[in-house]
């Protein structure tokens, strides 16, 4: 007779390996000293680049937040690479909050970013900041996001004078896709670059803890990251700025149809996976899994 309590399923051998939750109920790393919006200054300042990656939920923030990447974007790039959209313009509050709240359990060193996505945040000031009080309130994040210039400044100010901090997006910002009506390089000409330089100077001024670029010319990243005192973090803006940010999933060669200049795949991943999953049907249809061992 078995003397396992009823409710029990898992015995010794069942026990997670070493990226197994810690006992003491808290998800994430406990020890390290969790980056804020000065460490990022101070990086900058002590001219050390800033590491950012985009992460979505649980299982990847604790891999990504081990290797020591200083900034966690959960991104309204989501709609692209968790839900499979063309653009990033489906994404609404209530999905960006529940992948932030899976980021956040997995996270104990890097501060969380999250996109506010669109519609969420350019009707008026006061809906971008109840959008970004509810980020804030419902996910434990540490900022938000926000695309756009001189137009969106005001609705910045406004989160920031709220105790909030946000991070601006000038360049190719992809919630603008219908009106750029193309993916290519944005302010390559002078009077989108004016532009460009006016808007960076405005949030900054707005209170703007930091500033992503996004596919423009690297000569104008690097002025800009030399402009401002706030961090610049680059993607495609060339390797002037103050860090870089790329999107995961393009890093680890997950999604591999997306394939821009500045992508740098670090792993092919895709070929993992597949390669795994062929070996687990051939084993299944050919009565090879589970084994003796893997049976009770
Ligand atoms: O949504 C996203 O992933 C982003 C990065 C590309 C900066 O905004």
């Amino acid at each position: 007779m078995s003397t396992q309590p009823a409710t029990t399923t898992a015995s010794p051998d069942d026990a997670p390996a070493t990226d197994a939750p810690a006992t003491d109920g808290h998800a994430g790393p406990t020890d390290a000293e969790r980056v804020t919006t000065q460490t990022l200054r101070a990086l900058k300042t002590a001219g050390t680049p800033i590491a950012m990656l985009t992460a979505y939920d649980y299982t990847s923030a604790r891999l990504l937040d081990r290797a020591g990447v200083d900034v966690l974007l959960v991104g309204d790039s989501a709609s692209n690479v968790m839900a499979g959209h063309e653009t990033t313009l489906p994404m609404t509050l209530d999905h960006m909050i529940y992948h932030a709240q899976c980021v956040v359990r997995g996270t104990g060193r890097a501060l969380v970013v999250v996109d506010l996505p669109f519609g969420s945040f350019q009707g008026n000031t006061d809906e971008a900041l109840a959008s970004a009080i509810r980020v804030m309130k419902e996910t434990g994040a540490h900022a938000v996001k926000m695309e756009g210039g001189e137009a969106v400044a005001g609705a910045a100010q406004r989160i920031v004078e709220a105790g909030i901090p946000v991070m601006g997006h000038l360049g190719l910002t992809p919630q603008s896709i219908y009106e750029f009506g193309t993916w290519q390089v944005r302010a390559e000409d002078e009077a989108e670059a004016d532009q460009l330089r006016r808007d960076a100077e405005r949030l900054e001024e707005a209170g703007c803890f930091a500033l992503v670029l996004e596919k423009i010319p690297a000569a104008l990243g690097k002025e800009v990251s030399e402009t401002l005192s706030i961090p610049v973090i680059g993607i495609g803006a060339g390797d002037g700025c103050d860090g870089q940010v790329l999107v995961s999933h393009d890093l680890l060669g997950l999604s591999t149809d997306f394939n821009p200049r500045f992508v740098r795949r670090y792993a092919r991943l895709d070929e993992r996976v597949v390669e795994a999953a062929e070996r687990y049907v051939e084993d299944v249809r050919g009565r090879a899994f589970p084994s003796e061992e893997e049976s009770y």
